[in-house]
């Protein structure tokens, strides 16, 4: 059968993954997508630098944007970041070149993620953001299609593994904040600009994506309070710990007759609460549905082997031919996210 042959922009901790792990797994993805799933072509920044990885077997292109319109190539995966420059710049011609696109990149979601699946549905195209919330938990998926048939009315969790991380780090180690920072980024798990991380915004990304997903609603991130874990101090982890508590960085979607409250900060979480035992770079999801009940997805939220699991995940998706909406149904019937009064958030 024939190959789905991908190209692949960033190979940095998710793109270096995604090569090792479809390397590693080569004869049980072939199985399971029903066809090979092939690395062709890649770029980065820097072609000289080690990366670990042998990519002479790739075509390697300078300009990450000239991927999209390469007749050689049936996806494009981009895993640069940044919610504009060239990750947008591929994304919107890639879709218009009416190819399948797959990235991990949710600020360009929450930002542009509407019009982007826009482009793909007029395209009948894919559009897939797996790995762009809670690393490897499939909860686009969980959330998008398991959860399909229910009305939602909150979703919210621990939606940053760099935050969880420091957090957990500072109450069991006693550990230094900057310290714990700067290990998290030597282990793949920061944003290239860690501020994106402890300043909430990375996870008010996700928050917005999710609340989307739940409620059915375009994706409103500028309507997100964000409060972030830069001020959190030694002493607030040791005071809520001799309260019964665990300060975690929570982001948390609720929707009502008044509107949509979407909020990130950190919360003091009881210690009766599982949201209080998701440890270090782990992640958690929790949605009430009408029909379901509670679902909770918990797993690995950042770093290499989690995130590269989820963008090939969606690789097989569009290897087996699938095609549905980007979001909870076509971009045309979300409704629109009216958030509530000031008075009431
Ligand atoms: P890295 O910083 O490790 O890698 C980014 C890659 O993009 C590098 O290979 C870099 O090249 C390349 N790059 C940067 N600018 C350009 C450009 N203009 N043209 C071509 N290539 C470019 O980031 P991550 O792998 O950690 O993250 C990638 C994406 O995945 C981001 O959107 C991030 O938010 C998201 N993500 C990350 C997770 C994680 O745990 N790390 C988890 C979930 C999502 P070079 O190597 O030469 O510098
Ligand atoms: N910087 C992000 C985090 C990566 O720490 O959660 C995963 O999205």
């Amino acid at each position: 059968s024939q190959p789905l042959k991908v190209a692949l922009a960033g190979l940095g901790t998710v793109g270096g993954g995604v090569i090792k792990l479809l390397d590693e797994n080569r004869e049980l993805i072939e199985r399971r997508a029903g066809r090979p799933i092939e690395v062709v072509a890649v770029t980065a920044r820097d072609r000289t630098r080690d990366r670990g990885i042998d990519l002479s077997r790739f075509a390697w292109v300078d300009d990450a944007t000239t991927l999209a319109d390469a007749q050689d190539i049936d996806v494009v995966v981009e895993l640069i970041g940044g919610s504009d420059g060239p990750a947008l710049t591929l994304a919107r011609e890639t879709l218009a070149a009416g190819k399948p696109f797959v990235t991990a990149n949710k600020a360009m979601i929450a930002h542009h993620g509407i019009e982007l699946a826009g482009l793909a549905e007029q395209q009948g195209v894919a559009l897939k953001y797996e790995a762009a919330v809670a690393g490897g938990i499939p909860v686009i998926k969980g959330l998008r299609e398991g959860a399909a048939a229910n009305e939602i009315a909150q979703v919210f969790g621990i939606l940053n593994g760099t935050c969880n991380y420091i957090l957990t780090e500072m109450e069991e180690k006693g550990s230094d904040f900057a310290d714990v920072l700067a290990e998290a980024q030597r282990l793949g798990y920061a944003e290239a600009d860690p501020s994106f991380d402890i300043d909430g915004v990375d996870a008010a990304h996700k928050l917005a994506i999710l609340a989307s997903l739940a409620f059915g609603t375009a994706v409103d991130f500028k309507n997100v309070a964000i409060t972030g874990i830069r001020h959190v101090i030694a002493a607030d982890i040791k005071e809520a710990a001799a309260l019964g508590f665990r300060i975690r960085l929570v982001g948390q979607g609720d929707a009502d007759v008044k509107g949509l409250f979407q909020r990130v900060h950190p919360c003091l979480v009881p210690l009766s609460h599982p949201l209080a035992h998701v440890s270090g770079s782990l992640n958690a999801v929790v949605a009430h549905g009408n029909f379901v009940g509670r679902l909770f997805f918990q797993g690995r939220g950042a770093g290499e082997g989690p995130t590269a699991s989820a963008v090939v995940a969606d690789l097989i998706d569009i290897a087996r031919g699938e095609t549905g909406p980007a979001f909870a149904m076509p971009v045309a019937s979300l409704a629109r996210a009216e958030p509530a009064p000031a008075d009431d958030r």
